[in-house]
């Protein structure tokens, strides 16, 4: 069902009211999945709920100038798109598809605007970070801020980010959940909470869980072999599709209660374990992939060396590529740090790592 909020005005609209101008500066964050979303179905909707952290410094920084007319063009949508300053064809043709997608149904007021959309992004390409969910998160942040200036709409902030959400995710599933933070939830679990729609706020956290830190160790810099849309369709036919999807649910209601009740050593098993589950699906596919590189492995067991010798809190996730991502409280994050820098930098591309933070979602901004 789609969201019922005061945005549906969007739907029967006065062409001539539409003739307005204005400009929009936001900026979303990319998150990463603690439970993975792996297998969609119809419709972007998730085969299994999934659970993330915000990332606070990873963002995309968007800005959206509109002029409304009270006629259509022959391109139904016109738009301008700018990527780090410059024309970028690939991206562009992302985002027309997206907006196409939305216009029908959605939002039919697009095709009356000519726009244009200049962002960029405060973290590489292929650094193992979702650039899809933090762009697609940030276009529907400013879609939404756009309905509400056009059409004189107000609503409460739970219905914003209602619809933000159910926008985002039609541009990417994990970008439904780029909109709260430090976690979020998408998909309808068997408690009853969230919903396959939208991603929703978790918000009964242990104070050892609001301050995490997360340490991105670039091991593999080049494009993924294996994109997350085939990925999604590997999981129709795999042989552990039921089993997976009954655990991964299983897991987001056992993390809730972990984050919660602040339990460190269930926290690592449980995030630890998702991680490798989904490369072990992917190992199990057919065609199969391994998507880990030899220093991925390397540098999980010094991880797992200094969890047993030196302190246990920190722990490790990884997205459907070979770089890691190292979790990990602030309260130990000299000690960690130094652990990073002299044991696993050497092990990434350039010795380069992103240190990032749980965050708390979107953002408007006053400029790009
Ligand atoms: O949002 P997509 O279609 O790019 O899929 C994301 C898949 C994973 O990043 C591997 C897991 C997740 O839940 O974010």
């Amino acid at each position: 069902m789609a969201v019922m909020t005061t945005f549906n005005k969007v739907k029967s609209f006065d062409v001539e009211s539409l003739v307005q101008m204005g400009s929009i500066h936001v900026s979303a964050p990319s998150n990463i999945a603690l439970v993975k979303y792996w297998g969609k179905k119809l419709d972007q909707r998730p085969c299994n709920p999934s659970l993330s952290m915000t990332l606070e410094k990873s963002r995309t920084y968007l800005s959206l100038e509109f002029t409304g007319r009270s006629y259509l063009k022959d391109e139904l949508i016109q738009i301008d798109y700018f990527f780090e300053g410059e024309r970028n064809d690939s991206f562009s043709q992302k985002i027309h598809k997206y907006l196409s997608i939305l216009a029908p149904s959605e939002c039919p007021y697009l095709p009356y605007f000519d726009l244009k959309i200049s962002s960029y992004n405060t973290f590489p390409h292929s650094a193992g970070i979702a650039s899809s969910a933090s762009s697609m998160a940030a276009i529907a942040y400013a879609l939404v801020l756009l309905e509400q200036q056009v059409f004189s709409l107000s609503d409460s902030q739970e219905n914003q980010f209602k619809r933000i959400s159910h926008l985002a995710r039609l541009g990417s599933g994990s970008a439904s959940r780029s909109i709260e933070g430090p976690y979020c939830q998408w998909g309808l679990d068997s408690q009853g909470f969230g919903n396959d729609d939208y991603a929703v706020g978790v918000t009964q956290i242990h104070s050892l869980f609001n301050q995490m830190n997360d340490s991105i160790l670039i091991i593999d810099d080049q494009v993924k072999a294996v994109s997350s849309t085939q990925g999604h369709q590997l999981m129709e036919n795999h042989p552990y599709r039921e089993a997976r999807f009954a655990r991964a649910e299983s897991r987001v209601r056992v993390l809730k209660t972990i984050l919660e009740q602040g339990d460190w050593k269930q926290f690592c098993e449980l995030v630890e374990g998702d991680a490798l589950e989904l490369h072990g699906l992917m190992m199990s596919s057919t065609p199969a992939y391994i998507l880990m590189r030899p220093k991925t492995l390397e540098a999980i067991e010094k991880i797992q060396w200094f969890q047993k010798k030196t302190s246990p809190m920190l722990t490790f996730t990884l997205d459907a590529g070979a770089n890691l991502h190292v979790l990990y409280p602030q309260s130990v994050t000299q000690l960690v740090k130094d652990f990073l820098e002299s044991e696993l930098s050497p092990l990434c591309v350039e010795g380069r790592m992103i240190h990032d933070s749980a965050g708390l979602g979107l953002r408007l901004e006053t400029g790009l």
